[in-house]
């Protein structure tokens, strides 16, 4: 890419504008996702979460050794240094729960005792779903819930987040939509973090600055408040009733809608199937199911807008037992990983991001004392 000497005129909010090269992961209009090669739906039938951030952190699948030394390196960073949890308590019960986790991620900064930059990246990854899980329970003063040995990550992060017990099956399809949430090119708090990389700070100011990014509604908030939504309008037959009053006072529907994918969006059509499938091996009420699935088809025909990931992985995670403000939290733990891909590729081939903006405002005026000034 050339450097422009004269400024270049961008769409707004830099739609449909390439703005760096990228190995990491691409997701198209069509409705395709492929993260460092590999279509979306073969990682999630075949692969594990572990091998999935090995794979978007390294570019290659890894061999039984190099998954072995991962995971035992993530294994060994995940306690979190007792004063970076009293910082998070100081918070106090209404903290918000990303508030909490930045504040935390902040706290390690300062605090991490990880001399490189891969072991500081680690840190972070092990880390962040031990916070994401202790988000909401160690402001409030609840004790501390800790990983146990021998799980595997996503299990781990489950088994801390509820103590409802859930069927290998279950397991399973957490697991999978952690990958899915895992790495998703330059979505707002990707790029976040490489604007920030670009400036050398280090990953804990970058990974902070990421979770600033990711927890409004029109990103990583909208799994929460599409939750919401699902419960505030509970029968599947009110779903059309809610949209027409919704559009009438121009609210938008969260869970719908994205930037790149116009037709349909692969990661919330697999979570649409694993949630039929999870409800349906339970052989119990699928009321939540229809609910979503008559949302999807009212909206289509009113709008032509597919839902999007957080709209079906919501229903996921309140069917396994999980609170909802801890929705956007495990979008963190998991995106951790494709936010430090991010920021070493940045680093790969760095150039400070600083682009410009065109001056429409006044010009040529004299200074008024204060005591001359009137509204
Ligand atoms: N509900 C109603 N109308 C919508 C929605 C929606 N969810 N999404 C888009 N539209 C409409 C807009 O009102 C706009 O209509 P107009 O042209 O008549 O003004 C048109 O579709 C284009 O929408 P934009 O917001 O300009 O599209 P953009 O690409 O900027 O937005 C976004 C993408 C922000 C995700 C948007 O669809 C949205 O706000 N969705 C709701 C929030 C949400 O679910 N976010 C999660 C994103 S996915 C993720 O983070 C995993």
């Amino acid at each position: 890419m050339t450097d422009a000497s004269d400024p270049v005129k961008v769409h707004r909010g830099l739609a449909g504008v390439s703005v760096t090269d990228t190995r990491i992961s691409r997701s198209d209009v069509d409705g395709s996702l492929v993260y460092r090669g590999y279509p979306i739906w073969e990682i999630a039938t075949n692969a594990g979460f572990e091998e999935t951030a090995y794979l978007i952190l390294n570019g290659n699948l890894p061999t039984g050794s190099q998954l072995e030394s991962f995971t035992e390196g993530l294994r060994k960073r995940g306690e979190v240094p007792p004063k970076v949890l009293r910082i998070m308590r100081e918070l106090g019960r209404d903290a918000d729960p990303i508030d909490a986790i930045r504040t935390a991620v902040s706290a390690l900064g300062s605090l991490d005792s990880e001399k490189d930059l891969l072991g500081k990246q680690m840190s972070l990854e092990a880390k962040m779903s031990v916070l994401a899980a202790n988000s909401h329970r160690v402001p409030r003063g609840e004790a501390l819930r800790t990983r146990k040995s021998g799980l595997r990550f996503s299990d781990n992060l489950l088994q801390m987040l509820t103590t409802k017990e859930a069927t290998e099956y279950e397991r399973r399809v957490f697991e999978r939509v952690m990958m899915l949430y895992l790495e998703h090119d330059l979505n707002a708090s990707s790029f976040t973090v490489r604007v920030v990389a670009s400036t050398l700070a280090d990953p804990y100011a970058a990974a902070s600055a990421g979770l600033a990014s990711l927890k409004g509604p029109l990103h990583g908030g909208a799994n929460e408040a599409a939750m919401e939504m699902l419960l505030s309008v509970k029968d599947p037959a009110k779903a059309g009733e809610f949209l027409q009053a919704a559009f009438k006072e121009k609210r938008k529907i969260v869970g719908f809608g994205h930037r790149v994918y116009k037709e349909f969006d692969p990661r919330a059509r697999l979570c649409k199937e694993y949630l039929r499938e999870m409800l349906a091996r339970r052989g119990r009420d699928d009321t939540l199911y229809r609910l979503c699935d008559a949302m999807e088809s009212e909206m289509w025909k009113a709008k032509r807008i597919p839902p999007n990931l957080d709209f079906y992985a919501a229903p996921i995670f309140y069917s396994l037992g999980i609170e909802v403000p801890l929705y956007t939290p495990i979008f963190a733990a998991c995106r951790i990983f494709g936010w430090m891909a991010h920021y070493n590729e940045q680093l790969e081939n760095n150039k400070l991001i600083r682009p410009d903006s065109t001056y429409v405002g006044l010009s040529g005026l004299k200074y008024v004392p204060i005591q001359d000034r009137s509204l």
